[in-house]
Parts: C-alpha cells; structure tokens; sequence
C-alpha cells in the first residue's frame, strides 16, 4: 500500500483532459473473479478461469486458498485452479494474508467456519479497521468460534485479526441487519457445510453473484428474491461443486470510473466493451440516466448466467438528482464515482441511505466530502448519506488526493483531475488503484487522458 507522505510512493499525476475517444475493456470483475476462485478450490476437478480480475483483492483471496493447500496458478487474467472439496482444504501454517480485502477475509471465515482447523486472517491497516461481529455473531450461532481483536471504544465489536476455529455447524435462520453480499455469501458457504437448512434474510437484495454461480455449479441453493430470502438445504446432496471454466464479464464498478471520466469531459465518446451488467449492481446507470447522461447499454452476450454489455457514453450535460434506498444499494460501490458525476453537474445531487459507506476500505462518506472539498466542490456531509452542490461548468481544482488504502477514493479523485482547471495538477498514489484496477491509468490514457507517472 502506498502512503503519499511516504517519497518513494508511485504517484499518478493528471491534467485537464482533452475529449476522450475509442473503444476499451476493463479488468475481469473482482466480485465474480473471488468466487470464481474460491468456488473453483471447492470444485470437484480442474477448473480454468478466463478474464480474472488480477487486483490486489483478487490476489489476496489466490494466496489465501493456496495456504489452505489448492493449487492457484495465475497468469495474467487466466487462472488454473485445482479444485479439492470441501474436504480436501488443509490448516494453513501461518496466518492468511486478506490485504485490502473485505470480501477475502468474510468468505473465507464463512469457509472456515465448518472446517476441522483453526485458521487465522490478517489484513492491512484498512482491512483491519473493519468490523466483523456481523459476521461473528450468525456463525457462532451455527457452532464456530470466532474471535477478533477487540477495542476499547466499541463494546462488543470485533475486528481482525480474527481467528477461526471450526468445526460442525448446525443450520439456522437468519436475518442480516443490513444488505450485504459479502455476509450472505459467508453463512451459504457455512450452510453448505451444516447439517440441516440455512435460511438467509437481508432487508433488500445485494449482490447476488454467489447465488447465480452457486446454482450454476450444482450446489443445493435458491433463491426467493421476493423475499430477499435464499435457502440452503445441503440435506441429500453429495456435497460437490461441478468443476467448470468459468469466464468472468469485466468489472461494471471499474467501468464506472471510465463512464463518468468520458461524460464529464468535454466532446468524449468513448465505450466499455464487455461489461458485466448484472442488475443487482447497475444502479450507477440509472443515477446517470437520471442525471441526463448520454449513454447507450447494448447488451452483447452471457458469461456464467451474468449479463454482459457493451456501454457507450458521450459527454453531457449532468443535473443533480437524488440517490437513496434501492438505487443507493444497487450504487453502492460506484457512489464515490457517482459523486464525481455530481460535482461536474448542475445544481445539487442528494446521496442519502449509504450508511454502510462509513465501514468500507475507507469511510467513504468522509473521504469523499474530503476530497470534493479539496477540489473546490461544495459538500454538505451527514450521517448516512451527503449532498454534493456541483460545480455546473467550472473545472475543479487540483492537488493531491489522500485515499486512505481505498481504491475507489484514489480512482475517483483521478477522474476528477481530468475536469480540472488548466493550471492545476492532481496527485494520486497510484498502488492504492491497484487493489481493484491495475490497468486505470493504462486505459484512461489509452483514451487519450494526459496520465502520468511520476
Ligand atoms: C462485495 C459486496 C459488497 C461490496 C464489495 C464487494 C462482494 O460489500 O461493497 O465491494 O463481492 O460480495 P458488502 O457485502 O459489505 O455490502
């Protein structure tokens, strides 16, 4: 991770675009990219992985399984995964290295809670700072032991690193207290391991990547969406994941940063080839359409019961709108670049229901008003949600962006350097990007973005 005090942190440095043109792709998406691992390790054979996401998180969940005993091979965005089970993981020697990854150290808990070891999950400065009693507290339930570390501050909370010691787990219902893809993924892969069903309920449907490739590769899952409810019954099954390739679409959260870069600078055309557009996680699309975008979604073909498209934008003139409930779930990792849309519009956009943006790589909510400020944009922060007054025509102002290890704050930032004025340089540690998007800079210059390194 790199830290902009520090002098030999790689620094991004961009300019004021001219328009952006032509046609790119974006990495494999990270969600997909981490379970298409994870799924592959629990498979009955050998799987091949075409299009992964080779981010830092993407990485990070790799070595972890390669510590639990499976062979990982990755070669750029192709992967070679021989699958062992459920019952052919074995105790890692030292502590799995989760880096930067929420989704890493969450479904490998799920994971290791019904295996007959203990393991134990690091992560970095940001990781660290996450709290997992949410994910605790369901597994206890179902008969593993998880402890964290504790802190002063916060009663009963529990935060990595955490240790797992598993073991049978029995079925239970459960309701999330919040949307979240990453604890229902975790308690589906306990509950494939219990005896007896697991029901899972969330107040409104997350991601739902886990489900659809669950289901795909023969596991005993479905899914009510009317319900928000998704049941596993391991009961009768024979416990094995059909190994399959698998091909990922690319990243729709990395192509949203692409998207806004190409309607907020002046005269851009630009488009994403390939982009997974799975309806759980396209919110951003609608907030831009709502914002008067110009963009056009054409889906092009399927990649494991995911919808793939190729999406065009062309500079527009953006207006405020407002941003809450489903639509804020369905946005909820693009809300950093959705924020650098509305900072380029005319009048206010309103964010409100992110609270969950607070406990993210960063607290996003803060980070954002930080950096928009930084930028000579007017930011109203509250506890849950903010609003942005753009700055309708006028460029931002540049400076260097202090991301805090979070990919999204980093990238956002960027983007908004390229709408600044002519004078003005903007700064970003460039290894923070990496966790999700590597090839960022490599793109948006690519597309004639002024990029460079310093
Ligand atoms: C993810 C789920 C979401 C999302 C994260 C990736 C996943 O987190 O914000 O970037 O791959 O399951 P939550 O489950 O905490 O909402």
């Amino acid at each position: 991770m790199t830290d902009p005090h520090d002098k030999q942190a790689a620094m991004l440095r961009i300019a004021r675009s001219g328009p952006l043109a032509g046609t790119c792709r974006v990495l494999g998406d990270k969600s997909v990219s981490h379970r298409a691992l994870l799924f592959g390790a629990l498979s009955d054979g050998v799987v091949q992985i075409d299009g992964l996401g080779r981010g830092g998180d993407n990485l990070s969940t790799a070595g972890a399984l390669r510590a639990l005993g499976v062979s990982v091979d990755v070669d750029g965005d192709q992967a070679h995964v021989v699958g062992v089970g459920f019952g052919g993981l074995r105790a890692a020697e030292t502590a799995l290295d989760c880096g930067n990854s929420g989704t890493t150290i969450r479904l490998l808990t799920g994971l290791c809670a019904g295996q007959p070891f203990t393991t134990v999950m690091v992560g970095d400065a940001s990781l660290t700072r996450r709290p997992m009693r949410r994910l605790a507290e369901p597994l206890r339930q179902m008969g593993a032991f998880i402890d964290g570390r504790a802190e002063v501050s916060k009663p009963g909370e529990v935060y990595p690193p955490l240790s797992v010691q598993g073991g049978k787990l029995r079925g239970i219902r459960y309701a999330l207290p919040v949307p979240s893809a990453q604890l229902k993924s975790a308690l589906v892969l306990a509950g494939l391991q219990a005896s007896g069903r697991t029901e899972i309920s969330e107040p409104g449907q997350s991601r739902d990547h886990t489900e659809r490739m669950l289901k795909f590769l023969g596991a005993p899952v479905s899914a009510d969406p009317a319900r928000n409810t998704i049941t596993v019954d391991p009961t009768g099954w024979n416990g094995r994941l059909r190994a399959t390739a698998i091909t990922v679409p690319g990243d729709f959260s990395s192509a949203t940063f692409i998207l806004v870069a190409a309607l907020i600078v002046d005269g851009s055309d630009v488009v994403v080839e390939g982009v997974g557009i799975n309806p759980t996680r396209t919110g951003a699309l609608d907030v831009l359409a709502a914002m008067g975008a110009d963009l056009t979604v054409e889906q092009t073909g399927e990649a494991m019961g995911e919808p793939v498209a190729r999406i065009r934008a062309r500079a527009s003139r953006l207006r405020g709108t407002r941003v809450d409930g489903l639509l804020a779930l369905r946005s909820i990792d693009e809300i950093p670049a959705l924020a650098v849309a509305a900072a380029a519009a005319e009048g206010d956009t309103v964010f409100a229901d992110l609270a969950e943006l607070r406990i993210k790589e960063s607290d996003r909510i803060a980070a954002i008003a930080r950096e928009l400020t930084r930028a000579g944009v007017k930011v109203n922060e509250r506890r849950d949600g903010f609003t942005v007054t753009g700055l309708g025509g006028r460029p931002a102002q540049g400076g260097t962006v202090l991301p805090e290890h979070d990919h999204r704050i980093a990238m956002a930032g960027a983007v908004l350097g390229l709408y600044a004025d002519e004078s003005a340089e903007t700064s970003v540690p460039a290894d923070d990007i990496a966790t999700s998007f590597p090839t960022f800079a490599e793109t948006l210059r690519m597309l004639g973005a002024p990029m460079l390194d310093a």
